[in-house]
């Protein structure tokens, strides 16, 4: 059946809003629901016996497997390995031997990250994939399939895939940390409910759409962005800047907020919004005090936080935008959805095609 946009002005907005749905029907077939038991497809191999784990990736996709580092080692203690297809192609890496190479894609079918997985099993790794079209070369060729079900993304700028591959990669996290020995069954039954939060948590956060709806026309006007964020929220301050240029062609920045004194706040003057990913939890403290080095230099902070973070951080800010109070291991899935927001309400401000950006393919299949 031809794929509409509804009620939606763009296939962009349609696949935003299907994030909790989608989310949801993905966890569905990775989560054993009595047992609160994480379940992955037959494996021909045991995580336990996997020494390191190398994850590859393009774009947006590489960033969900930037997240998946942190929870892998976070929860499995595995050392992770990440690269760009582009470069680990081409840089010779030194792969270990019984290793497992991961790589993430929504299309399946992304040149370099085809040519990447072809090169990992020429070199002796074992190949998992996380792919969203089950039909593509990457499922062909994978040891071990892991789909997600966004359905089809039309968009160019991923969204929807994007949050779905997070959902596998935390349920992936926690069965290589059992296997490992790291995560007892009480352990795994917490973060499989923590998982379970997530669709309902995405809905709170959409339900500020029309907040970071009002605060569009003041990003529309910056030449330049900058994201800061802590832990996972670096990986997803560099992923809000992606979304950022690639449909409204502002030139944006992602920087981990404690490296921003180490050349980025050359940059900050009252024209550059920072836009600050700050949960309330263990890293929040660290990210506050960088921000406000940010907002004793003129710059202009949107911060991006919890209820309890607000009330703590909001003093100088531009603007905020609150967030449901959620655990950790889902924060990513659900800050994802501000910064999707944010960046389509400047595009739609900016006039620029949403659905369809200039210069760029929703599946690059050359070099
Ligand atoms: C293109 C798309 C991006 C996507 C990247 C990787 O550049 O425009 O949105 O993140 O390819 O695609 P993949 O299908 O491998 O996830």
């Amino acid at each position: 059946a031809a794929i509409e946009k509804g009620n939606h002005r763009h296939y962009m907005q349609k696949e935003i809003y299907e994030q909790p749905i989608v989310v949801a029907q993905t966890l569905q077939t990775y989560i054993r629901p009595f047992e609160q038991q994480v379940a992955l497809p037959d494996m021909t191999f045991s995580f336990a016996d996997v020494p390191r784990i190398t994850i590859v990736a393009c774009g947006t996709s590489f960033y969900a497997g930037m997240v998946a580092k942190y929870w892998l080692e976070q929860f499995a203690r595995v050392p992770v390995e990440l690269d760009i297809a582009s470069e680990f192609r081409y840089r010779q890496p030194v792969l270990e031997p019984g290793g497992l190479a991961l790589f993430i894609s929504q299309s399946g079918e992304t040149a370099d990250t085809l040519a990447a997985l072809r090169h990992a099993r020429e070199q002796g790794q074992k190949v998992a994939v996380v792919v969203n079209v089950p039909t593509s070369s990457m499922a062909r060729e994978a040891d071990l399939l892991l789909p997600t079900h966004a359905g089809p993304e039309i968009g160019v700028a991923s969204t929807k895939a994007f949050t779905c591959q997070l959902a596998v990669l935390a349920a992936l996290a926690a069965r290589v940390a059992c296997e490992k020995g790291k995560l007892s069954e009480e352990e795994e039954k917490d973060i499989v409910l923590h998982l379970t939060e997530a669709p309902a948590a995405m809905n709170a956060a959409l339900a500020h759409d029309p907040d970071i709806e009002a605060m569009a026309p003041l990003i529309a006007k910056a030449r330049d962005v900058l994201y800061l964020g802590r832990g996972p929220d670096y990986p997803m301050a560099m992923e809000g800047a992606l979304k950022l240029k690639e449909i409204s062609y502002i030139h944006a920045e992602g920087y981990a907020a404690g490296e921003m004194k180490h050349g980025p706040i050359a940059l900050i003057d009252d024209n550059v919004p920072v836009i600050v990913l700050a949960p309330s939890g263990p890293l929040f403290e660290k990210t506050v005090s960088n921000m406000q080095e940010v907002q004793a230099r003129g710059g202009k902070v949107v911060l991006i936080s919890d209820a309890e973070g607000l009330a703590q951080a909001s003093e100088g800010t531009i603007a905020t935008i609150e967030m449901p109070k959620v655990h950790p291991l889902i924060a990513p899935l659900v800050y994802a959805i501000p910064i999707q927001l944010l960046a389509y309400h400047v595009a739609v401000a900016k006039g620029t095609d949403v659905d369809q950006p200039r210069n760029l393919a929703k599946s690059v299949t050359v070099e």
